[in-house]
């Protein structure tokens, strides 16, 4: 059986432009014009993208799975155009031992939706469970969060940035846990700074996670081989949403003042890719003081309506949200419509206006910071190895 995705405006990369996609066996088999197939999507008037990559997701399990679980997390993915995910080691139960990765990997195995992909935690004393998992990627906390897995001798960061391979990406949490916005953004920054010199001395991959504002993302740039990400919340909202979110506006890196928000949407222009940092805490937990949003379902969705207020290209979103993160993690065979690529593919109506419900999300949280927040451009239909998995608004899985 092959899948023909027809008369859509498909992303090639540096444009979007009328293609067919056909589709056999789980491969995209050709991109072109007047392409034949036995069963049809039809996708005219909408944007076709290559199947959404997210580099950062907590997904809570094992451990937490009263907050999301792989089955209800894969769900809100594929709902979000997301095909693939990546998820953080920063578990109730960490995955800093290659007996807890070989168990998350069982885990996804049996009840993702999506592919999920994983994070490796370096702790103070892992560094032979690293070498013996011997993970595609390795996330160092240079600050607390949630978990509590966070770098606390002065030489371990040195010391796996010395062991990891170089042309993997160590993932940098360089963000800071002061309330005081001045003395986590010096805390920040001077984190960031010492971890940059000494992957620059060593010559190696890093990428920082979570970037939250323009200096930061400065400080970053100054090293080539750091690649930068950025979580739509830190676009949309700022300390001004703390007013009328409470405690349910905590998150990691805080929400910055307005100020700060318009220099991160300046910088924007050099940053690598988006990621979701979708971190779902149950009502009870934001009440009490968790930190953390959900984003799978609605991030795609906020930048395309970035897009539509004119503050950036849709080019730009396309590239960062699928082959730069394919890029950046070494994920073969994803990010580009492209003969020869795996048959994952998002087809999103650029037009279609709605309402964020939280009562309606996928996610077991069943909250949002952006409930009731009108957006333009929504995920229509979501192909995964050349299975319809979502189509016409609606999980078929
Ligand atoms: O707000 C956050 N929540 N920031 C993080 O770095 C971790 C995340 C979580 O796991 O809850
Ligand atoms: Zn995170």
């Amino acid at each position: 059986m092959s899948l023909l995705i027809r008369g859509g405006k498909a992303f090639l990369g540096d444009r979007f432009e009328q293609k067919d996609i056909l589709i056999e066996d789980g491969r995209i088999v050709s991109v072109g014009n007047s392409l034949k197939g036995d069963e049809t999507v039809k996708a005219a008037g909408m944007l076709v993208l290559p199947g959404l990559i997210d580099p950062h997701v907590h997904l809570r399990e094992p451990g937490d799975t009263y907050k999301e679980d792989f089955a209800t997390g894969s769900r809100a993915a594929i709902v979000g155009g997301f095909t693939t995910v990546i998820d953080m080691p920063n578990n109730a139960i960490p995955t800093t031992t290659k007996a807890r990765l070989d168990e998350k990997i069982a885990l996804a195995k049996k009840k993702a939706v999506c592919d999920v992909l994983f994070h490796f935690g370096g702790t103070d004393d892992n560094f032979s469970e690293v070498k013996k998992a011997d993970p595609a990627s390795l996330k160092l906390y240079l600050g607390q969060t949630t978990g509590g897995l966070v770098l606390r001798q002065p030489f371990s960061l040195e010391k796996h940035l010395i062991n990891f391979p170089k042309d993997r990406p160590v993932v940098l949490h360089a963000c800071d846990h002061a309330e005081n916005e001045d003395e986590n953004l010096k805390n920040t920054y001077s984190n960031l700074e010492n971890a940059l010199g000494l992957a620059a001395k060593l010559g190696r991959k890093v990428h920082l996670a979570h970037a939250s504002t323009g200096k930061e993302i400065q400080i970053a740039r100054r090293y080539a081989r750091c690649t930068i990400e950025v979580a739509p919340h830190h676009l949309f909202l700022t300390t001004f949403d703390i007013e009328r979110l409470g405690p349910y506006a905590k998150v990691y890196p805080p929400l910055r003042s307005e100020q700060k928000q318009i220099g991160l949407w300046a910088a924007l222009d050099t940053v690598d890719c988006i990621a979701t940092d979708h971190a779902p805490h149950t009502v009870e937990d934001k009440e009490r003081g968790a930190a953390g949003f959900p984003g799978l379902e609605t991030s795609l969705s906020l930048m395309l309506t970035g897009c539509r207020r004119g503050l950036i290209d849709k080019i730009w979103v396309a590239q960062r949200m699928t082959e730069r993160v394919a890029d950046i993690f070494n994920i073969p065979g994803k990010g580009k419509l492209q003969a020869g690529f795996i048959g994952d593919v998002t087809i999103v109506d650029p037009r279609k206006k709605w309402k964020v419900d939280a009562t309606e999300l996928e996610t077991k949280c069943k909250w949002t910071p952006f409930d009731g927040m009108e957006l333009t451009g929504k995920v229509h239909t979501v192909v995964k190895g050349g299975e319809i998995l979502f189509e016409k608004y609606q999980l078929l899985v």
